[in-house]
Parts: structure tokens; sequence; C-alpha cells
């Protein structure tokens, strides 16, 4: 156990009590293979607990002034940033992304605490004529009531802000059940709530599977929303009992990300980009760049370029500040990504780099794998296709800028894009005809800011988005509100003035 933590057992946390459970599991460190905690594994009688507690709390919070529900919220960020050194260590051990992106990470929680707790004093409406005399109307955001939150483990602690803060600002009460590789960002999270004064119920954290906790949420009828961050065949089963139930459902779910660099490109700046997309986290972003889409003229000079500064990338534990890639998350991400590595093989890509798993000396009980480059990838492989969620990108030569479009949306996903060129009108024909919900210009596919929304387009999610002031669109209900105040009875429609 790590001194910075201070409990052996991470337990839910139900209408403001630590509740342990009997069945628990550990908490592994990707990069040394140890244990560092134990987590609960919670039974659908939590969950039920968690909702009774959440609809009674719930129903006091979304009285509370939505300034004063923001207050909660400034408190939180300033804890966190008291806290960011010591959390952002904590991540690192966790999940294995290098500290540097740990502290990146916890900083994105932060300023989504300012940003979400700025809202408390707009959550705006519209205000709008009536069409009769002496007749108001108007739109207001009211909570929709007991939300659930089923976050994953490659940000624990930004994407759990994404969806918890603008949830609770807007008078929401959340049960949260975050992924079980992940589980102390969650407990430190929920500790800062309580410690900032969130009434009890308004927070409830149950631990465990997804396939016990989460579809005891997908399924409870009093659980008004779902907001799912994960893998898409996770995602669709979410979508599909919910739409069952005519329940919200916001989901995000990955993305097949790829860098145009064109043959006028500063090759250096997309060089560096490529790799801090493609290799950052692991590859383990939704974001991350797993394709490189090159025109032909340039393409053995990227080539060069990324195979040096891939030689630069120091892998081991991200708690050593030199070191620049962490670890995968656990064996099950490993093998997957070896998998993939095979398919690349058989289908005809040519591998430049890496492709192997690191396993002596300080790899030998973390699970880590060499950054890999494949080459002269067609766009119908399936590493050209499918979701690796691993540092494997892959190049895919073009003749033209319209034929590294076409090649771009020619995925199930359409989560983010970024092109490399120095000519304005490619720059706008691009942001225009990339279907995808994030475009970049000039740098690699990762470093989405918590003010601009989040999701994308396609097989990535269902049409709604994370952060941004659109986030709040998946925790509140429009309402529509008139007030006559002629004193006599006006039909609409029918009483209007010709
Ligand atoms: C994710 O990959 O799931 O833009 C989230 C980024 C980060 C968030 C990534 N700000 O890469």
């Amino acid at each position: 156990m790590t001194t910075l933590l201070n409990t052996k057992s991470l337990t839910n946390y139900i209408n403001g009590e630590w509740i342990s459970v009997n069945n628990t599991t550990s908490v592994i460190n990707p990069a040394t293979g140890e244990e560092i905690v134990q987590v609960s594994l919670s039974d659908k009688e939590h969950v039920d607990a968690a909702v009774r507690a959440a609809k009674e709390a719930q129903k006091r919070w979304a009285h509370v002034p939505a300034p004063q529900r923001a207050e909660v919220l400034y408190k939180v960020g300033n804890i966190l940033k008291e806290r960011k050194e010591e959390l952002s260590q904590l991540l690192t051990m966790e999940n294995g992304k290098v500290l540097e992106e740990a502290r990146g990470e916890v900083q994105e929680a932060i300023d989504m605490a300012f940003y979400m707790a700025g809202e408390g004093r707009r959550l705006f409406g519209q205000t709008t004529p009536s069409e009769l005399k002496d007749k108001f109307a108007m739109s207001v955001r009211v909570p929709v009531g007991v939300v659930g939150i089923i976050t994953p483990w490659n940000f624990p602690i930004a994407i759990a802000s994404w969806k918890s803060f603008p949830a609770i600002v807007a008078g929401n009460a959340v049960i949260w059940k975050p992924a079980t590789e992940t589980p102390i960002m969650a407990y430190e999270l929920t500790k800062i709530f309580e410690e900032a004064g969130l009434p009890k119920g308004v927070l409830n954290l149950v631990y465990g599977s997804g396939s016990t906790v989460g579809k005891a949420m997908v399924h409870h009828p009093d659980i008004r929303v779902i907001s799912f961050t994960g893998s898409n065949e996770v995602g669709r089963q979410v979508a599909g009992e919910c739409g069952r139930q005519l329940k919200k459902v916001s989901l995000e779910m990955g993305g097949k990300n790829a860098v145009i660099v064109m043959e006028d490109a500063d090759l250096d700046l997309a060089a560096d980009g490529i790799i801090w997309s493609a290799f950052g986290t692991s590859g383990q972003r939704c974001t991350a760049c797993s394709r490189v889409i090159v025109h032909e003229k340039v393409k053995a000079a990227l080539e060069e370029r990324l195979l040096k500064k891939m030689e630069e990338l120091t892998i081991g534990n991200g708690l050593d500040e030199s070191v620049k890639v962490g670890p995968i998350i656990n064996r099950q991400g490993l093998e997957k990504i070896k998998k993939y590595i095979e398919i690349g093989k058989q289908e005809g890509a040519k591998l430049l780099a890496g492709g192997y798993e690191l396993t002596d000396g300080q790899y030998k009980n973390g699970y880590y794998f060499a950054p890999t480059l494949f080459t002269d990838a067609k766009v119908d492989m399936r590493i050209a296709q499918e979701e690796i969620f691993g540092p494997v990108v892959s190049l895919i030569p073009v003749k033209s800028f319209e034929e590294a479009i076409e090649v771009n949306n020619s995925v199930t996903y359409g989560l983010s894009s970024g092109i490399f060129t120095q000519d304005v009108n490619r720059v706008f024909k691009a942001q225009r005809d990339l279907d995808t919900g994030i475009v970049y210009v000039n740098a690699g596919t990762i470093g989405a800011e918590i003010h601009l929304p989040f999701g994308g387009t396609k097989g990535t999610g269902n049409g709604h988005r994370d952060s941004g002031v659109q986030a709040l669109d998946v925790f509140t209900e429009w309402r529509a509100v008139y007030v006559d105040f002629s004193g006599k009875l006006q039909r609409a429609q029918i009483d209007i003035e010709e």
C-alpha cells in the first residue's frame, strides 16, 4: 500500500457513509504488477440503496439555488489544486500514465470544476415574446433527477469531472460507477466532495463490475440518465436497454483517429504531433492517433523523422520523470494489442518499429509494449479500421488532399482528426469535411480543452457531448414556462388579434 493512500480497502460511499461490502478485488499498479489496494465489488442491492438515497437527496439539492450548488464545486476545484501533486502520483500508480500526463489530467478536472462552478450563475435559458398580450414565455433548464455515470480507466478523474460536475451543478444526484482498474481517483474525488460540503446522498459511489453494477444502473427505473464512456460493444448494449426504457443516454465510445500530413506540411512539427498523439498515454486515449494519412511525396521523409523520434522515447514506470511512455493498463489490454500486431502483419502492412511486449528487467512484472509503427497500410485493413487502444500507429499513403479526407472518413468512428498543412484553403476545407467531432489544424489528435464540447460523430457516440456547456444538455430537461398576467382566459393560437 502506498503511503499516499489512507486506506487499505476502498469502499462504497452511499448516503454520506463509507460502507464496505463482502466481495473485494485487487487494484494493481500496471507499472509493477504490485497490489496497491483492495476495492469493493458491489451487487445490485448496493445500487438500489444508492438510488434510494439519491432520490431523497436530489429533492432537496434541486431547491438549493444553483450559485450555492456551485460553491461546492469552487471548493472542490480549490482542494484539487492544493492536492494536485499527490493526486497525480496516485493517478500514475493506478493507471500507469506518466506523471507529467497525470498532472495534466488532474488539471483538466480542476479546470472543469471552476468552469462548471461558473455555470451555477448562468445555466442560461431563454426568454421569448408570447403571441398573446400580457403573457410571458421562457424556457428553463431543470435537473433530470437521479443520474448514472459510468467512467473509464484511461482518464479516471478528468472524465469523472466532465460528467459529475455538470450533473451536480445542474441539481441532480449522481450514482457513480468508476472502472474497477482505477478506483483510487474515484475515492479521492468523492472524499474531496465530502470535504467540500456536498450534502449526503447527492453523490453516491458504487464500486463493481459493469456486468453487475453497471447493468443494475442501466436497468434501474429511477436512474433517468446514463452517461457512459467505454467500449463500443458495451455502449451499444447500454443504448439498447436505455432505449427500451426511454431513458436518456449519452455515449462516448472511442475512435480511430487520424493525422493527415500533406506534402506542404512542416514535417518536424507533424512528427512531434504524431508521436505525442500516438504514444502519449501509451496510445490508450479515445483520441489517440492510430492512423497517419500521409501524402506519398513526403512519406519517406516523415517515416525517417518518426523512427528517429521513437528511438528517443523512454519506456518505464511513469513515476520516473524521465519516462515518456508508461505501461499498458493490464494483461488483457496487452494481449489485444499483440493480437492486432499479428493481424497487421498478416494483412501485409510493413512493420517499421516495435511490435513486441517488453518483458525483461524493469519491465518484468508490469505490462509494457514497445511503441509501434506500421507503414504501407491500406484503408480497409483491420489495423486501419479498428480501435487498438495501444501504442500502435499505421501510415496510409495517399496521392491527394481529397483522398486523404476520404480515407479519414472511411472508418466507423468519428472522434478526432488532425491535419498538417500550410495551405489556408485546405485548412478550411478540412475543418468542414473531416467527419469527426474534434478537428485539429497543425496539431495532433489529442488535447481537447474542457470548455469545448467533447465527443464524436458516427460510431463514437450518439450525438451527445461531454464537457463544454453542451454537457449540461445531458443532465437537464428543458421546461417551457408560460405566465399569463392578463387576468382572463387567453387561448393560444385562437385569441390572437387579427
Ligand atoms: C479520452 O481519450 O478518453 O483530448 C479523453 C484529450 C484529453 C481527453 C481524452 N483532454 O486527449
